[in-house]
């Protein structure tokens, strides 16, 4: 039932390039810049004249609710805000009819989540559901959807689910885009061909598997690690620390690369491994000087780069590439090796990855 892997998180980490064409499947037409989404078809009015979206989650479906707000507010310009479910339903949010709230989930159970889309529901607001589990209970409350079709994920840390909740962004951020005219149909055209291309560039970027080992063998005794991104890939460095802490009980942080000055640089010292999504992308040259600042302060510095950077490669103590890609899709890729280096450090620490220590694989309690 594994196929042959060691543990089910190392098979769905594995699998990503089938589960993000599972995803994908049927709902995209790149020449024509069509995108299908048949459970939105009701409610697509809603979208187009929404004021905001709200996306409520919980841990790593939260993070993919970051990504998409950096999705939909540059594709479709309409302001999104992100949300913990258990924040958002104690808070007595302010929030009506004119409302879409999104909720995000793999399982379609967890407690916070579900209690956050009653809520809502009650205001008026219409609820959107991003579930992976076909039949749950979030997609049940919902009024429109997409399910991610990632298929059933074991592991309790998540994997591929995220993956696919953030491909599933990526098609309704360009599905709103394209029928408000916010992005020329030559771009969305574009886009979805790139898209299309992730999963033999998730393949590509698996290969990077023996290094990972090699450098998890390295640093999997560290008590502390930190976790850089910026933009669209500030969401994925807190995935990043989140996947290490679960699993391997390594204490990690993910922080957007420019707030280091402002606190988190007084923890850098020799023992400090820091994880930098350093893709090229429109952070680049910012994304090097904090890499210089980390440096300077006798940090460890392991890069995940676009293949071919040779500047980077000078600073950096170690460097993993992924293949170049629209900057929109990095947090697909740039996921991959974080996910692996998550994993091996676990199993060298002797960790139980798939069933790891005070966690259960949906939360449904509150
Ligand atoms: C982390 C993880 C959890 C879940 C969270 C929400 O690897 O799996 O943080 O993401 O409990 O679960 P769902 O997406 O089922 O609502």
């Amino acid at each position: 039932e594994k196929g042959g892997y060691e543990h089910f998180m190392l098979k769905e980490i594995h699998e990503q390039p089938r589960s993000i064409a599972n995803c994908m499947r049927g709902r995209i037409h790149a020449e024509e810049a069509r995108i299908n989404l048949g459970g939105i078809s009701e409610y697509a009015n809603k979208f187009l004249q929404a004021q905001r979206i709200i996306i409520v989650s919980c841990g790593t479906s939260w993070h993919a609710g970051l990504v998409g707000e950096y999705l939909i507010e540059e594709y479709a310009r309409i302001p999104v805000e992100v949300e913990y479910a258990s924040e958002f339903r104690y808070r007595n949010p302010i929030i009506g009819k004119d409302d879409i709230v999104i909720a995000i989930s793999q399982s379609g159970e967890t407690a916070d989540t579900m209690a956050a889309v009653e809520l809502a529901k009650k205001a008026g607001a219409t609820i959107f559901g991003i579930c992976n589990v076909v039949g749950s209970s979030i997609p049940r409350l919902s009024h429109a959807g997409m399910y991610t079709h990632a298929g059933p994920e074991i592991g309790v840390a998540s994997t591929k689910a995220f993956t696919a909740q953030v491909t599933a962004l990526s098609l309704l951020a360009l599905y709103i885009a394209k029928h408000k005219g916010s992005l020329p149909s030559s771009r969305i055209a574009t886009l979805l061909a790139e898209l299309q291309k992730t999963p033999d560039l998730i393949t590509s970027c698996l290969k990077s598997e023996p290094l990972v080992q090699l450098i998890a063998s390295e640093i999997k005794d560290s008590t502390n690690c930190l976790f850089l991104g910026r933009g669209i890939n500030f969401p994925v460095a807190l995935e990043g620390a989140l996947k290490l802490k679960e699993i391997s009980y390594i204490h990690a942080e993910g922080y957007p690369a420019a707030e280091m000055k402002h606190g988190p640089i007084a923890l850098i010292d020799e023992q400090m491994p820091v994880v930098v999504i350093a893709t090229k992308d429109s952070s680049y040259e910012k994304i090097i000087s904090n890499i210089q600042e980390v440096k300077a302060r006798k940090g460890k510095i392991i890069a995940i780069v676009t293949e071919g950077d040779t500047v980077i490669r000078d600073i950096a103590d170690y460097i993993i590439e992924i293949p170049f890609c629209e900057e929109a899709l990095t947090p697909i890729l740039a996921t991959i090796p974080l996910q692996l280096l998550s994993y091996h450090i676990a199993v060298m620490r002797g960790c139980n990855v798939d069933q790891p220590r005070n966690l259960a694989k949906s939360v449904t309690v509150e």
